[in-house]
């Protein structure tokens, strides 16, 4: 099982208290700093506890033990600060190399959260794959950061945007995508069609290995699983039945004609869906199950959200949606019970990213910064957007929805052959002529 926020710790750091955690430590204390072995149970908070006297430290540890490694392998690199593992060789900073990362920390938290300006003016062009309402809300918070920036923007499905930015390549009408899995990013940025730019705001992903793309063509900028929703007055009117709880269980008769699921040309989710499948399967044989699901499907929608919204209303019985996406229909009283399927589910990870060429990049630049904020990310569940941050410094609002089976999802695998599965998909199992809208 794939954990990816399983270990909690305050990340919430605030440079003022830093600097006088290391002040309050003891003089002449690892004046010269030291090399440290992780033992079972150690956390870094539990060494800065020991080393500096308080557990907010811990990203002295953190960094110093990064920045050897740069020249020294012998020294652990430290993708995530919530996972260390016995053995890995740390460095421990005496006073004065703690004191020069500090003052670095500072600087970089200063960039954690812009105060914005409303001297910078222009437009910015915004593809916005995430909910209506999380788009519009979302463009209405960056205005009262950079209220001279007018953002126009347009919501499609993860599938359209990026045959949207292929169609423009040559001529690019949008500056920054905003929103949806990122296997579409990893394609489009192996298609030449984003801008790599190293965020000083990277420095806030809880996860960087697995949240931005090496080139830092792409950021990530939320978690979500994929789930099953299914309508409770359904199953009351069918007493037999019981909610899915795997991927086997939506191919049984039973439910012929109940499910709805995106198609995967369109979506991102579906696309998810589908890879997911593949990866649990196999290249060959997830074309049979795919044929067998496709049976059962009621129709393929054009958006990933879309069924929980159908199967809500008493259209179909059981969604393919991610998680969150679910739980907002709850939120907005329809009657919808998520589960999970017990083989493992798939997940996404929401991106972000600069277009090739664009025509504002230092505005588009503006908006991926402010994206990787605690700030923005706390901004979600105001517009009924559930997903998790991918940064430090903001709770998870359903950690629930990730504390489920996750199999260890390639994106690398599924953005790279994103074409080839989806043009099988549509010629072999079903078209994408008549999808609901
Ligand atoms: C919804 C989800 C997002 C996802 C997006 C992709 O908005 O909440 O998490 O990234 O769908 O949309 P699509 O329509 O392409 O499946």
């Amino acid at each position: 099982m794939k954990k990816i926020f399983g270990l909690m710790m305050v990340v919430v750091l605030l440079a003022a208290v830093l600097v006088g955690v290391v002040n309050a430590a003891p003089p002449g204390q690892m004046s010269e700093g030291q090399e440290y072995v992780v033992q079972a149970n150690d956390w870094l908070s539990k060494l800065a506890e020991k080393s500096y006297g308080d557990v907010l430290a811990w990203p002295v540890i953190w960094k110093a033990t990064n920045a050897k490694s740069e020249t020294d392998p012998s020294f652990a690199f430290i993708a995530d600060p919530d996972v260390i593992e016995v053995g890995q060789k740390l460095w421990i900073p005496g006073e004065e190399e703690a004191a020069q990362l500090l003052a670095e920390f500072a600087a970089e938290r200063a960039a954690v959260s812009p105060s914005g300006s409303a001297e910078v003016t222009g437009e910015l062009d915004l593809l916005c794959v995430v909910e209506l309402e999380w788009c519009e809300g979302m463009v209405g918070e960056f205005n009262k950061l950079y209220p001279g920036i007018v953002v126009n923007w347009v919501r499609m499905s993860s599938g359209e945007s990026l045959t949207r930015l292929r169609n423009e390549a040559s001529n690019p009408q949008f500056d920054v995508w905003w929103g949806g899995p990122v296997d579409s990013y990893i394609a489009a940025a192996q298609e030449g069609l984003l801008e790599p730019y190293d965020s000083p705001n990277a420095i806030n992903l809880r996860d960087p290995k697995l949240m931005k793309a090496p080139d830092n063509t792409w950021y990530g900028i939320y978690v979500g699983s994929l789930g099953f929703a299914t309508n409770t007055n359904y199953l009351a009117e069918h007493p037999g039945l019981s909610a899915p709880t795997s991927w086997e269980d939506l191919i049984k008769p039973e439910w012929k004609g109940q499910i709805m699921v995106a198609h995967p040309s369109s979506s991102g989710t579906s696309y998810t869906h589908l890879c997911t499948n593949i990866q649990l399967r196999g290249e060959d044989a997830v074309w049979d199950y795919e044929k067998k699901l496709a049976a059962n499907v009621l129709q393929f929608t054009k958006s990933g959200s879309a069924p929980a919204r159908f199967v809500g209303a008493g259209e179909a019985a059981v969604a393919i949606v991610f998680s969150h996406d679910a739980v907002k229909q709850i939120e907005n009283g329809l009657p919808l019970v998520v589960t999970f399927p017990s083989e493992g589910t798939g997940y996404e990870i929401g991106g972000t990213a600069i277009i090739k060429n664009a025509r504002h990049p230092d505005l588009a630049k503006l908006w991926v910064d402010w994206a990787l904020t605690p700030g923005a990310q706390k901004l979600g569940p105001k517009y009924q957007a559930y997903q998790a941050p991918t940064v430090n410094g903001v709770e998870l609002s359903h950690p629930e929805l990730l504390d489920v089976n996750l199999i260890d999802y390639d994106f690398e695998y599924c953005g790279t052959h994103k074409k080839e599965f989806v043009d099988r998909f549509t010629n072999e199992i079903a078209n994408a002529d008549n999808l609901k809208k």
